[in-house]
């Protein structure tokens, strides 16, 4: 919300003190943790300013933007905090970025950033202390690697990277897929080890990451501790499970750009517009979710729509398909041209394809394997079935979609090619 330059920072701090930091305390209070833990799920989280400004082209760590950022970190408190959490990465953009972490007591913080180790100059505040953090960063350039770091009170994170997404069409990049990655955190994790050594600009989650969604204590052991560094250094975009069950903790660790709800969102990078759908919630035509997935698809400008529930519409998985997810998606999906429709809820890797759309089942990231149901009245539209842990490395190009599907050995068990 505020964009002074380095060099007025500095004047008017100098002028008035730390005036201008008072003034960025003075935002409205966030709630903690456990506030919003009592808190009706479902409210959208309003991000943490970004304080400063990216290095500047005249000169990134110059003396201005040092003194500026000395500035931001005096007034930090003195407490030396652990971290619980991350920091990871939300909500990313070619231009934007959200850092999020936890600390174990109220503290204030800061992420400082910049395109090199040496010049990290940048930074931007969380104005309040608390516990579960929110940071903003704006004004980035699209496609670039930068350095970051998180300072809480007078503890430093790890030193860390992200990238920014490719602005506009026409640049391909490759993402990631996995789902149903609960009870098991070494399975879990060891998807994740396979997962970091890949090209991925992003991952996503069809939902499931944890068995119990109320349950603080899962979230940490089943979902941050096995995926490590993943985290802090891509974004993850989550989907709503049936095991997450609408808690309050999901709001509270994950950043959507939902329109008034994080339950359900869109994102676009390159030639891929992503439609996440909340399928626990009502999906009847007319519906809230149902009227904004369709202006969605249909308002959709880019070269692929891609569609993610966790509910399968179609799967010869022990679940089956749902015939309301089919009822409530099935006809915008085709009408609408989507590419693919990621989901999960069912332990097992499948790919199907029905009326122009692929459908992947991407839930083998961790719970225990389901066989295939031998009799399912969806059979005859699946082209891939197995009973395997997995993820999805998929690149998304103007030309095509091409996917590649791998276990834990690293061994591949699928590929398709979508083109148009
Ligand atoms: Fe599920």
């Amino acid at each position: 919300m505020m964009n002074l330059g380095p060099k007025a920072l500095l004047q008017v701090a100098a002028s008035v003190g730390f005036g201008v930091l008072f003034l960025l305390f003075m935002l409205p209070p966030r709630l903690t943790a456990e506030d919003r833990a009592d808190a009706p799920a479902g409210g959208q989280e309003p991000a943490a300013v970004a304080a400063a400004p990216a290095p500047s082209a005249a000169g990134p760590g110059g003396e201005a933007e040092r003194a500026a950022l000395d500035a931001a970190r005096n007034a930090l408190g003195a407490e030396t905090p652990a971290f619980l959490k991350g920091p990871y990465l939300q909500n990313g953009g070619p231009k934007r970025m959200t850092v999020m972490w936890e600390s174990d007591v109220e503290a204030r913080g800061m992420v400082e950033y910049g395109r090199t180790r040496e010049t990290m100059t940048g930074f931007a505040l969380a104005p309040l202390a608390r516990k579960v953090q929110e940071v903003e960063i704006a004004g980035l350039r699209p496609e670039t690697t930068y350095f970051y770091q998180v300072r809480v009170g007078r503890k430093l994170s790890d030193l860390q990277t992200f990238a920014t997404y490719p602005e506009g069409a026409g640049k391909p990049y490759t993402m990631l897929v996995y789902g149903d990655s609960r009870s098991f955190p070494s399975t879990h994790a060891a998807i994740v080890r396979k997962m970091q050594a890949e090209d991925g600009l992003f991952f996503i989650n069809t939902g499931d990451m944890v068995k119990v969604g109320s349950s603080y204590d899962a979230w940490r052991t089943e979902h941050f501790e096995p995926l490590g560094d993943m985290g802090a250094r891509r974004v993850l975009w989550p989907v709503m499970g049936n095991h997450e069950a609408n808690s309050p903790w999901y709001f509270t660790f994950f950043s959507v750009p939902g329109p008034g709800t994080e339950n359900y969102y869109t994102f676009s990078v390159g030639d891929a517009k992503y439609v996440v759908v909340d399928s626990n919630l009502p999906l009847a035509a007319g519906s809230p979710q149902i009227t904004w997935a369709e202006a969605e698809m249909k308002g959709s400008t880019a070269k692929w729509l891609i569609v993610i529930a966790h509910h399968p519409a179609y799967s010869t998985g022990d679940h089956g398909g749902y015939p309301l997810v089919q009822a409530a998606l099935v006809p915008l999906l085709e009408k609408y041209r989507a590419a693919l429709f990621f989901q999960g809820h069912d332990h097992n890797y499948e790919r199907l394809e029905k009326n122009g759309v692929t459908y992947v089942t991407a839930g083998g990231g961790g719970a225990r394997l389901r066989g295939a149901t031998a009799d399912a009245k969806d059979t005859p539209w699946s082209k891939k079935f197995a009973m395997a842990h997995h993820y999805c490395v998929v690149s998304i190009a103007p030309g095509a979609i091409e996917g590649v599907v791998k276990g834990t050995d690293g061994k591949e068990i699928d590929r398709f090619r979508i083109a148009r």
